[in-house]
Formats: C-alpha cells, structure tokens, sequence
C-alpha cells in the first residue's frame, strides 16, 4: 500500500497532537566501531517530546483523544509505581486539562519503590495527578471506587485505554521509519524493540501494509506465559490494528517475522542484571545516550547480543527502536555504577 493511503486511514482517528513527530533515527556509528557488525540505527522515541518520551506518548494522542470525544473530564489508570505509562498519562491529562487520577502498584523492584520520591513518581506528583497506593490484589478495587468518587463529584470519567490504538500509534512510527531508511538508503535486516505486545505488533503491521519484509525482536519486560505462542499473539494483535483502519494488507504479517525473546529479562520485572547494566554503560560512553533498566536497556542487551552471535550481515542495518523509560534511571541511583568502576 501507498504510505499516503495509511496515513490517510490513521488521520481518521480522533487524535490530539501533542508530539513532535517524526523523532530522529540516528546511526551508532561510534557504538559499532567498538563492537563491530551492522550498521545500528536508533529511533529516538524517548525523544516524542511529552515528558521526557516514551512510546506511550503516541497512543495517548489518540486514546485521550477518544476520551474527550466522549465527553470525558477525567482519566484513570493504574501501573507499577515508576510506570513510564503512567507519568506520560498524567503529563497529557495536564496538557488536555483532563484530571488524572494514577492507582500505582508497588513491587519489588526499584520500579516498585516509591520512597525516595524520584524518577516517574515525583513526575506523576508534578503534572498534578492523583495518586492512591495500593497492593496488586486490589488494585482493580481502587480503579473502581475512584471512579465512583468522580461521578458521585459530578466528573465523567473514562478508563480502560485502547491497546489496539498503541498498535496504531506504532503503525505511525512504521510510517516515519519507512520515510527515514529511503532518504538514507537503509534495508534493515531487524528491528528491535522493548515490547512483547503493543508496539511491537504495531510496527509489524505497519511494514506490513507497507509490503517491506523485515524481521522484528521484541523483548517484554516480564517473562512470557505462553512463549509458543508470543508471536502468533503479536501477529494476531496486528492484525486487529490494521482491521481497526479498515486496511487490507498485500500480504499479512508471519509469525515467522517475530522472535518474541524473554531470555533478557533476567530475573524479573525491573530486576537490574549485570548484562543490562553494561549495556547501559557501553551506549552511555559510546554515544552519550541512555537508555533505561526496566525496557530499552534489556532490549538494548538484546541488540547486543545479536551482534555479537553474528546474528546479522555485516554489510546490512538494525535498526533498535528506543521506547523511553529513561526517568527511570534515577530510581536505581547506585545500583547503576555497581561493578563497573564507574
Ligand atoms: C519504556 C517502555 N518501553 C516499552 C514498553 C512496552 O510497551 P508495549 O506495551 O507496547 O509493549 C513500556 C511500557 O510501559 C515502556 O514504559
């Protein structure tokens, strides 16, 4: 399909602009002539322009947009306390004038911290959102007795936020990816990415609809439950983005084009490993660019790890696509420089 007719179907969907879009795709080439292999690229999406970035700043545009146009006046959403979704929420909810009210989960990560007040959470704290604690098992609980003290103030709230529209923010990203590599002459051979579901699924359709093969590896923060069936999941899920557009591919997505790898996650959800460190630390004195503990930096290992097994031609590209999370550095302060004489 032509990019023109995509993006023609994406402009169909309500949607609020507050990004500065396209974000940069920038070549590593300091990083590759230490490690060698292909030429590495990077998408700057931590570079969306809401709050620090993040992949979740696309979606927002759209969901919040949908939320508006039913009326809305407030908005919930829970996630772990450092949640990167959370913060770029509570940032549009200040930007549309909607309030946000944040249900945050505490773990046992640094993600899941909230003392001392830092990174997502003192962010969360700035752009004015509300803010309840709570334990995982009754997190749903809170979501509902929030909303209930809203409509009983005489607000309208909205929750439940559109996964299938995340898969449209990233058909968006497919669109600017596919405009940057022919202005500079880049096949890429991979892509990859911190994401398991949305993103990942979004971007798989978009090249899709473009009719570009190209393989993807998305990293999920968490291991998978279903690992034989991860990538039949995302390919459903794209597909559910490109009927959400009323698009019909040249040729569908294959399971075949996605390696959904949890092998990166170590030990948990936003469990620091030494290899994700390193990799923080080698893009950090290489390129002076960060990515962070929880998503990019395991996926950034991820990327790493390919290059090193030979996993792509050395005359191709790879491309890795930064989702944000890069606020989040500062929850793990020490646990950073640990073992690496830094
Ligand atoms: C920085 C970052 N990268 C990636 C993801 C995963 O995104 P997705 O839900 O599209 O898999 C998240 C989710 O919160 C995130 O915060």
């Amino acid at each position: 399909m032509y990019i023109d007719d995509i993006q023609q179907a994406i402009d169909r969907c309500p949607r609020q602009h507050l990004l500065h879009l396209p974000t940069p795709l920038q070549p590593l080439d300091r990083l590759r002539r230490q490690i060698g292999g292909p030429r590495i690229w990077i998408k700057r999406d931590d570079l969306t322009g809401l709050a620090f970035g993040g992949n979740k700043s696309r979606y927002l545009e759209f969901t919040l947009a949908e939320a508006l146009a039913q009326g809305a006046d407030a908005v919930v959403l829970s996630a772990v306390v450092h949640s990167n979704h959370c913060r770029q929420f509570a940032a549009a909810a200040a930007r549309l004038g909607l309030q946000a009210v944040v249900v945050l989960r505490e773990d046992d990560s640094a993600m899941g911290r909230t003392d001392p007040i830092t990174g997502n959470y003192l962010l969360n704290r700035l752009f004015g959102a509300r803010i309840r604690l709570a334990p995982a098992a009754d997190i749903n609980a809170v979501v509902a007795e929030e909303m209930d003290r809203l409509r009983a103030a005489g607000r309208r709230p909205f929750t439940g936020l559109s996964a299938v529209l995340s898969r449209v923010a990233y058909i968006q990203c497919s669109l600017e990816l596919s405009v940057q590599c022919q202005a500079q002459d880049i096949r890429p051979a991979a892509i990859v990415i911190g994401s398991g579901t949305n993103s990942l699924a979004g971007l798989l359709a978009g090249f899709a609809l473009l009719d570009t093969d190209v393989t993807f590896v998305g990293t999920p923060q968490s291991h998978l439950q279903d690992p034989a069936h991860a990538a039949q999941h995302v390919v459903r899920a794209a597909m559910e983005a490109i009927e959400h557009l009323d698009l019909r591919c040249p040729a569908p997505p294959q399971v075949a084009q996605v390696r959904v790898d949890d092998s990166f996650v170590g030990t948990g959800f936003g469990h620091l490993d030494p290899p994700t460190r390193d990799s923080i630390h080698l893009l950090a004195r290489t390129e002076g660019l960060l990515v962070d503990p929880a998503y990019t930096g395991k996926a950034f290992h991820a990327l790493l790890d390919g290059v090193r097994r030979g996993l792509w031609p050395d005359d191709g590209d790879v491309l890795f696509v930064h989702t944000g999370g890069t606020p989040a550095l500062f929850t793990y302060g020490a646990d950073l420089l640990a073992a690496n004489g830094a």
